[in-house]
């Protein structure tokens, strides 16, 4: 079943009014080859593993949970393990300067490396997808220990990403087997980080229909939402977006490729800094943003900012809504609505020196939607931040 969303409710801040974006929703009994349960957790390749744990921590508020290292038998990697609600997020640094992970960080930075899945069944997982023509980066293993077993395996995705699966069925214990218990005396307060919303991937020209014919056939996801160049253009760069969603919606991953602008697509300054393709943004439910954001930018956390006229007519383009406006407009909150309710989202600037890698922080209200009707007015924030690099 296919249906429209009326662009008309974007009025006032996207000029394209007239175009329509196709939304499709799943609706057939057809059965789900590779069934998700959502994100089990996602890990970051990073200079110094210690120290970003200790920014996640301070930042964003996230839990030390587990760690392992030499301490633990594991001779060429350091990993931090830290846990926010649903969101489990892992840290690692290579040993020396020797190995994949130290090639990883010479050529991207600090960046995405696992995006890791949930799942019943990690060996059917591997099977399903690898004889629809994955790569296979980790054949299926099981790895115990006294409190039971974990299976994993994991396939290639765009640039140097891996999607893992992960079968925790079987265990008891605090994360994974190999991993031990982190205790800290730095417990800083959770910022009201629930759960990974989606997950978005930046890739080269000409390769967001390969990746997406790779998410339908591979993995059985659905493509329901598209945008064209005009629907994200500004009057210098444009992108072109294509959402992908499992069956039951639990894993949402938009994928995004740089279209022609006057200028430098922000998608293009990405891959120019990343050295490739890879994870531009991982958005992060919150049920209370008003709150998570006031926290978050107490803590030092950086968001993009949209001018304050965008709030002037902000109510007659979104109808009304539970908030109250002056917290929106202090924080610079954007809200945005569809068919089915609205949403309220927030970017943060990159997390690294170099221009790659954000959060989105996004309560919904309903909305099943990304936040079209913001486009323009973040891309235009976006492309400020790109000036004042240098690389717009
Ligand atoms: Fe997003």
């Amino acid at each position: 079943m296919i249906w429209k969303i009326r662009t008309i409710i974007n009025r006032g801040l996207n000029n394209m009014n007239t175009m329509e974006t196709t939304y499709s929703k799943e609706t057939t009994t057809e059965t789900d080859f590779l069934p998700l349960n959502g994100t089990d957790f996602i890990e970051l390749w990073v200079g110094n593993a210690k120290q970003s744990a200790h920014f996640y921590k301070t930042a964003f508020g996230f839990q030390s949970l587990a760690y392992a290292g030499p301490e633990t038998g594991i001779k060429d990697r350091a990993s931090y393990v830290l846990v926010q609600n649903k969101v489990r997020l892992i840290l690692t640094s290579p040993l020396s300067s020797k190995g994949e992970i130290a090639e990883h960080h010479k050529k991207h930075g600090d960046g995405l490396k696992y995006l890791a899945l949930w799942v019943d069944d990690a060996y059917e997982a591997f099977e399903k997808t690898t004889s629809r023509g994955a790569i296979g980066t980790v054949n299926p293993k099981t790895i115990q220990d006294k409190n039971g077993e974990v299976r994993v395996s994991g396939i290639k995705t765009y640039g140097d990403v891996e999607h893992l699966f992960i079968e925790r069925k079987n265990y008891n214990g605090l994360f994974m087997p190999g991993y031990v218990e982190w205790k800290s005396e730095y417990n800083p307060e959770p910022a009201g980080l629930l759960h990974v919303d989606h997950c978005v991937g930046n890739v080269g020209w000409n390769q967001m229909n390969p990746w997406v014919k790779f998410y339908e056939e591979v993995m059985g996801f659905k493509n329901i939402l598209s945008f064209d160049d005009n629907d994200i253009s500004t009057e210098y760069s444009a992108l072109m977006s294509k959402v992908m969603s499992n069956g039951n919606g639990y894993v949402k991953f938009p994928i995004n490729e740089p279209a022609e602008g006057k200028k430098k697509s922000q998608v293009e300054e990405y891959l120019d800094f990343y050295e490739g393709e890879g994870v531009q943004h991982i958005a992060i439910a919150t049920k209370d943003i008003v709150h998570t954001v006031k926290n978050l930018k107490s803590r030092g956390v950086e968001f993009l900012q949209v001018p304050q006229s965008y709030y002037d007519d902000l109510l007659d383009r979104v109808g009304p809504i539970e908030e109250d406006m002056g917290p929106l407009k202090e924080l610079g909150i954007l809200v945005d609505r569809d068919d089915e309710g609205y949403l309220l989202q927030l970017f943060t600037k990159p997390v690294e020196d170099r221009p790659t890698m954000f959060f989105e922080i996004i309560q919904r209200k309903g909305a099943k939607s990304f936040g079209k009707g913001n486009f323009k007015a973040l891309f235009e924030a976006l492309e400020r931040e790109q000036e004042r690099r240098g690389n717009l």
